[in-house]
C-alpha cells in the first residue's frame, strides 16, 4: 500500500471524495435509442466505478438540439430523470459521489439528430473539419447555422434546467462542458466565432456564454455543486484560439467570482500529447480558490508528480477507467492495467462496457 496524496480524502464544497482519482466524463453512446435514456446496464457501469473519489459521467445533452452522436443519454425529459436516478442511487450505495457533465455539442452535429432536420447550431456559420457517428456510420458534421441573439437566453435555460434536473436525478452535482470544440468553446475561441455581436469579438464576449451558463447553473443548484471542464489549448473538433492564454486567464478569473467548486483542466491535446502547445496551466491553478482537477494521459508517476507539486487537487483518468472499473486498487498497487478494447468504446452492450475484470474477482463478489 502506499502514501500517495492519490488516496487521500478530499473535500470538494459539501461532499468528502474517499480519494483524489477522478473518472474523467466517456461518452460510450450505449443509450436506448427511444427516448435517449441511459442503458438499463449504466447503474452497474458506474457502480463498479464507485470506488473512484468521483465520477464525473459521459457528457449528457441539455437538449436535443445539443446532441452530436447517436445514442448519447440526454438529462431534459422526466424519463431520463428516472433513469438517472437508478444510476446515482446505485454509485451512492456503494459509497461513491457523481456528477453528470452537461454537454451541448453546438456545431459538432448532424441533420438527421436535430429537431425537424434543422442545422446544427454554432457561433458562426463555419463547418467544423471533423466527422461524427450517426446511422452506424461516421459522416461529416452537417453545415451549421449561427445562433441568432435571441435563441441564446433559450441555451442558457436548457442548461438551467439540466442542472434542476441532475438534483432531481440524486447527482452531487454538475459538470458543464466547456471543452473539446464543443458549444462553449465554439463560442470562446476566435477560430470558430466571428461574430460581431456582444458574444464575439473580445475575450469578454468570447467568454460571455460560458460565462452566463456557468453563473445561471450555480444560481439554480449553487456553486459548490457547479464544476466546469475546460481544454485551453486543445484541438479537438476543429477549434482552436489565437491566444489561449489571457483567453483562460480571463475565464477562469471569472470562475473564481462565481466561486465554481472545481475547474477540470485538460492539460495539452485530449487524448494526445499533453505538450502540443506552450500554455502555463500554473496561471490557472493560481487564480481559482477552488479544486483543480488535472486530466489527460495521467498514470500514477505523473498524479504523484502533479499532487506532491501542488500542481493539481484531483486527477481524472479516462481511458484507464473504461478497462479498469478497479482502477483505484490497481494504481494504490502498482498494479498492471487491462488494455481496453477501442472496437467497444462507442456503442455496444455489456461487452468492452460492464465485462472488464477487477484484480481478484472472487473477493470482488463476496
Ligand atoms: C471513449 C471516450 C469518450 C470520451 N467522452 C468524453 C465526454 O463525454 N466528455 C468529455 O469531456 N471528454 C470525453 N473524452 C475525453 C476524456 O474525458 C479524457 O479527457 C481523455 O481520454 C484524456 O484522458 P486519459 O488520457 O486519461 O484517457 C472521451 C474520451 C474517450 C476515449
Amino acid at each position: 500500500m502506499s502514501t500517495s496524496k492519490l488516496f487521500e480524502s478530499f473535500k470538494l464544497g459539501p461532499i468528502t471524495l474517499a480519494n483524489r482519482v477522478v473518472m474523467a466524463p466517456l461518452t460510450r453512446n450505449r443509450a436506448i435509442p427511444e427516448g435517449l435514456i441511459p442503458s438499463p446496464l449504466a447503474p452497474e457501469y458506474y457502480g463498479q466505478r464507485a470506488t473512484a473519489g468521483l465520477l464525473i459521467t459521459e457528457a449528457s445533452q441539455v437538449s436535443q438540439q445539443g446532441q452530436g452522436y447517436q445514442d448519447t443519454p440526454g438529462i431534459y425529459s422526466d424519463a431520463q430523470v428516472a433513469a438517472w436516478k437508478k444510476v446515482t442511487d446505485e454509485v451512492h450505495k456503494r459509497g461513491g459521489k457523481i456528477f453528470i457533465q452537461l454537454w451541448h455539442v453546438g456545431r459538432i452535429s448532424h441533420v438527421d439528430l436535430q429537431p425537424n432536420h434543422g442545422n446544427p447550431v454554432a457561433p458562426s456559420a463555419i463547418q467544423a473539419k471533423t466527422k461524427t457517428f450517426v446511422g452506424g456510420q461516421f459522416v461529416d458534421v452537417s453545415e451549421p447555422r449561427a445562433l441568432e441573439l435571441k435563441e441564446i437566453p433559450g441555451i442558457i435555460e436548457d442548461f438551467r434546467k439540466g442542472a434542476a434536473n441532475a438534483i432531481k436525478a440524486g447527482f452531487d452535482g454538475v459538470e458543464i462542458h466547456g471543452a473539446n470544440g464543443y458549444l462553449l468553446d465554439q463560442f470562446a475561441k476566435d477560430g470558430a466565432n466571428k461574430r460581431t455581436d456582444e458574444y464575439g469579438g473580445s475575450i469578454q464576449n468570447r467568454a460571455r456564454l460560458m460565462l452566463e451558463i456557468a453563473s445561471a447553473v450555480a444560481k439554480e443548484i449553487g456553486p459548490e455543486r457547479t464544476g466546469i471542464r475546460i481544454s485551453p489549448v486543445t484541438p479537438a473538433n476543429d477549434v482552436s484560439d489565437s491566444n489561449p492564454q489571457p483567453l483562460f486567464d480571463y475565464i477562469v478569473d471569472e470562475l473564481n467570482k462565481l466561486k465554481l467548486v472545481y475547474i477540470h483542466v485538460i492539460e495539452g491535446a485530449t487524448g494526445g500529447p499533453r505538450d502540443i502547445a506552450p500554455f502555463d496551466y500554473a496561471s490557472l491553478r493560481k487564480r481559482f480558490s477552488g479544486a483543480y482537477i488535472g486530466n489527460n494521459a495521467y498514470d500514477r508517476a505523473l498524479a504523484d508528480k502533479q499532487l506532491d507539486a501542488n500542481a493539481a487537487d484531483l486527477i481524472a483518468f479516462g481511458k484507464p477507467f473504461i478497462s479498469n472499473p478497479d482502477l483505484v486498487e490497481r494504481l494504490k498497487r502498482n498494479a498492471p492495467l487491462n488494455e481496453g478494447d477501442r472496437a467497444t468504446f462507442y456503442g455496444g452492450g455489456a461487452k468492452g462496457y460492464t465485462d472488464y475484470p477487477t484484480l481478484e474477482p472472487a473477493q470482488a463478489a463476496q
